[in-house]
């Protein structure tokens, strides 16, 4: 098994989600019978994954604490940090360097939700590859997401935010798979126009090193994020 940690974001904002998210962590909410992380947490797990740092906000560390513990009960091991300010997804990789060391690193944002047929063989395969790899997924409004294009190999040739004329329809969803320089990656990117270290300039570091795949989901899976009040009430 290759050495890979997880790091699982739970911080944000949750605007969209208000006002159920004024006073609850989104994550905290529950999809069904389960709050929110314990989705994006089993697919870490089904990654085999079991060296896991959970990052939120300073408020809400302790409820994530009462809730995981160390993660001893799901025989994994959990870690905590804080994220002062919603910077950026691509800020876990600076609150995580320590935590990642040497390590490769699975990142997942933890309002992303996962089903479908033999989704451990494709999580533990894309885990033990020397590349990385972004999961895609098709969607019908292409203009609203980040969006991949691919050759033949399944490397990822294009990468756009919110496309005008977009490429393909293959959504980059919340789970990525990267090598140990990613927290190096991440210090030498600037925040965007909207003041936020961006997922997407990481992934477009990768991808100008031709070291970026993408393992598409079809429609025999399901992917959610649930962080609009109609994708959260889909999930
Ligand atoms: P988003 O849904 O992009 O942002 P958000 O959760 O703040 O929600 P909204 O846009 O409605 O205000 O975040 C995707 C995931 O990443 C989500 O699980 C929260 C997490 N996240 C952080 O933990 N820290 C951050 O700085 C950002 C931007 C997101």
């Amino acid at each position: 098994m290759k050495d890979r940690k997880g790091i699982l974001l739970a911080g944000g904002s949750g605007t969209r989600l208000m006002p159920l998210t004024s006073s609850v962590n989104k994550h905290l909410l529950p999809i069904y019978d389960k709050p929110m992380i314990f989705y994006s947490l089993s697919i870490l797990m089904l990654a085999g994954i079991n060296e896991i740092l959970i990052i939120t906000r300073k408020e809400d560390l302790s409820l994530f604490n009462d809730l995981l513990g160390d993660g001893s009960r799901f025989g994994i091991n959990l870690s905590y940090e804080v994220q002062d300010n919603p910077n950026g997804i691509a800020e876990a990789f600076l609150i995580g360097e320590k935590f990642i060391g040497k390590s490769d690193v699975c990142l997942m944002l933890g309002d992303n939700i996962f089903y479908g047929p033999d989704l451990e063989t494709k999580l533990v395969q894309s885990s033990m590859k020397n590349h990385s790899t972004v999961f895609s997924y098709g969607v019908h409004d292409p203009e609203r997401f980040g969006i991949c294009e691919i050759d033949n190999d399944k490397r990822v040739i294009s990468l756009e935010e919110k496309p005008v004329k977009p490429k393909s329809n293959l959504a980059v969803t919340g789970l990525y798979f990267y090598d140990s320089n990613a927290p190096q990656i991440a210090k030498n990117i600037k925040p965007s126009n909207r003041g936020e270290l961006e997922i997407t300039d990481v992934n477009i570091e990768y991808m100008k090193s031709q070291n970026l795949y993408s393992e598409v989901l079809d429609k025999s899976y399901m992917w959610i994020d649930a962080g609009t009040q109609e994708s959260f009430l889909v999930a």
